[in-house]
């Protein structure tokens, strides 16, 4: 038995692995579609958890109340006009004498708001429609037909205040002026009144409430942004639920430890390379005490490429030391770095238009820029660098025309030393740190830097701020 069915469940598998792919499809239809329906911010789908069941209610409520007491209610009051009219058609008919009809009709319009009017020899239309329009119309209509008993027609539209009912009585058409009020129920449009009012209340009080909710989130996401793009941030301050506190508390943490970490590890660099300075100090003036020789110079060279090295990383030790981030002008600082390079012989062209405000640290940007700047003049002949501000970020391109970088080691060449050409040749490189600052420069703004290749053949350097 069980033999069977093994054999059996083998295709049955491989269907329901061919149906997964569909349902998730399917999941992922609906997600997106919820995703499009459902308000995007929190205050919107608080507010409409809120406020979906609210309206839900109400219209259930209202739904029930219209069907059990609103039809009950009309009902009644259709009965007792009906009732009315069915009354003084039967007094006529016991009156006989039509001049006691004026005193029926005048009994009507005083105790029962009633105005009758006989026309004598009139006859209605033979397709005499009952205008069934609205709920009041079609009680009106049963009731006629199940008390007065003779043809009718109801005329809801003609009158603005009144109904207007047609009967046919042997004598004439007799003419019925009910006022409306006789058979509305004006409670039900208090009732929905008060529903409508109530829920309107309850969505301000609602939204009041969400969003003091929101805000201390809406605030913790400002404070993240800006600490992410390297500013200066107060501690933030605690308030709300205590969910939004638990996370605020656990970002003023954050921020600290990581403070503390940059400040450990900018002391610790500092510290390594000032100690360093003092031993190779020492050696190179030994070294020129001895008698010049081919090892001599060797160790020589060496000894100033590890200087170089620790000046390197003091450079990079200072720079994200103490300095603030404050509002600057990127176009203007470029306009300068540009000018001092091309005083230097540098062959470059700018074009960064408009003022691009921004909150940097000067000092840090322009050794980015510079850094990236020597590098295209180590390596190529003509530099271009172009700014774009779009309201979001601003982009600024470093564009070459030497042999540039090849993709696979588009990553390389950020980690600290690493230098395409290998045999320390100072023409074609430095100590390898220059594009590990530029890097760590733009990283602490909020920003990235990244290599492409230029349309002008070289290296293409891309600076992307955050603004
Ligand atoms: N514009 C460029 N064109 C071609 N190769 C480049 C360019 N910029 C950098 N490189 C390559 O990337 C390597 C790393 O550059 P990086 O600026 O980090 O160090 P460096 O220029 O060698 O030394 P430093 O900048 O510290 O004086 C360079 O050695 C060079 O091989
Ligand atoms: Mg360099």
């Amino acid at each position: 038995m069980s033999v069977p069915s093994a054999t059996d469940a083998a295709p049955r598998d491989g269907a329901a692995r061919e149906a997964v792919p569909e349902r998730d499809a399917d999941r992922d239809l609906t997600a997106s579609l919820l995703r499009w329906v459902l308000p995007r911010s929190l205050f919107g789908r608080a507010v409409m958890i809120i406020v979906t069941p609210l309206l839900l209610l109400q219209v259930v409520a209202t739904w029930v109340f219209y069907d059990s007491h609103w039809e009950t209610v009309t009902r009644r009051l259709a009965a007792g006009v009906a009732g009315d009219i069915a009354s003084v058609v039967e007094l006529m008919q016991l009156a006989r004498d039509p001049s006691a009809y004026e005193k029926i009709f005048a009994i009507a319009r005083e105790k029962m708001q009633l105005e009758i009017e006989l026309r004598p020899d009139e006859l209605l239309p033979n397709d005499a429609v009952v205008v069934r329009e609205t709920l009041v119309d079609r009680k009106l209509a049963n009731a006629l037909t199940d008390i007065v008993q003779r043809p009718f027609r109801i005329d809801s539209r003609s009158l603005e205040k009144q109904i207007e009912v047609h009967l046919q009585l042997p004598q004439g058409v007799l003419r019925v002026i009910a006022p409306r009020r006789r058979l509305f129920s004006s409670t039900t449009y208090v009732f929905i009144l008060w529903m409508v009012g109530t829920s309107l209340a309850l969505f301000a009080v609602a939204a009041l409430f969400m969003r003091s909710q929101v805000r201390p989130i809406r605030r913790l996401a400002a404070a993240a942004d800006a600490f992410g793009k390297g500013h200066n941030v107060p501690d933030f301050k605690l308030e709300g639920a205590d969910e939004v506190r638990q996370a605020g508390a656990a970002f003023n943490q954050m921020r600290e430890r990581i403070q503390r970490q940059i400040t450990q590890r900018t002391e610790m660099l500092a510290g390594v390379s000032h100690d360093l300075r003092t031993p190779l100090t020492r050696m190179k003036l030994e070294l020129a005490m001895l008698p010049n020789t081919s090892e001599l110079a060797e160790l020589k060279a060496d000894v100033a490429e590890m200087e170089k090295m620790v000046e390197g990383y003091l450079a990079f030790a200072r720079g994200e030391g103490t300095e603030q981030p404050e509002p600057a002008d990127l176009g203007r600082l470029l306009r300068d770095v540009v000018t001092n390079a091309a005083r230097e012989g540098a062959i470059i062209e700018l074009k960064a238009e408009g003022p691009m405000p921004v909150n940097i640290r000067p000092d840090a940007m322009r050794r980015c820029l510079t850094n990236l700047i020597a590098n295209a003049r180590r390596h190529a002949r003509r530099i271009a660098i172009e700014a774009d501000y779009n309201g979001s970020a601003i982009e600024v391109l470093v564009d070459d025309d030497g042999p540039g970088i090849p993709p696979a080691m588009r990553e390389e060449v950020f980690k600290p030393f690493f230098r395409l050409d290998s045999s320390r040749n100072p023409a074609t490189g430095g100590i390898g740190l220059g594009l590990t600052i530029a890097r760590d420069v733009m990283r602490g703004h909020g920003g990235e830097l990244t290599l492409a290749q230029s349309p002008l053949g070289g290296l293409r350097a891309v600076m992307r701020l955050p603004v």
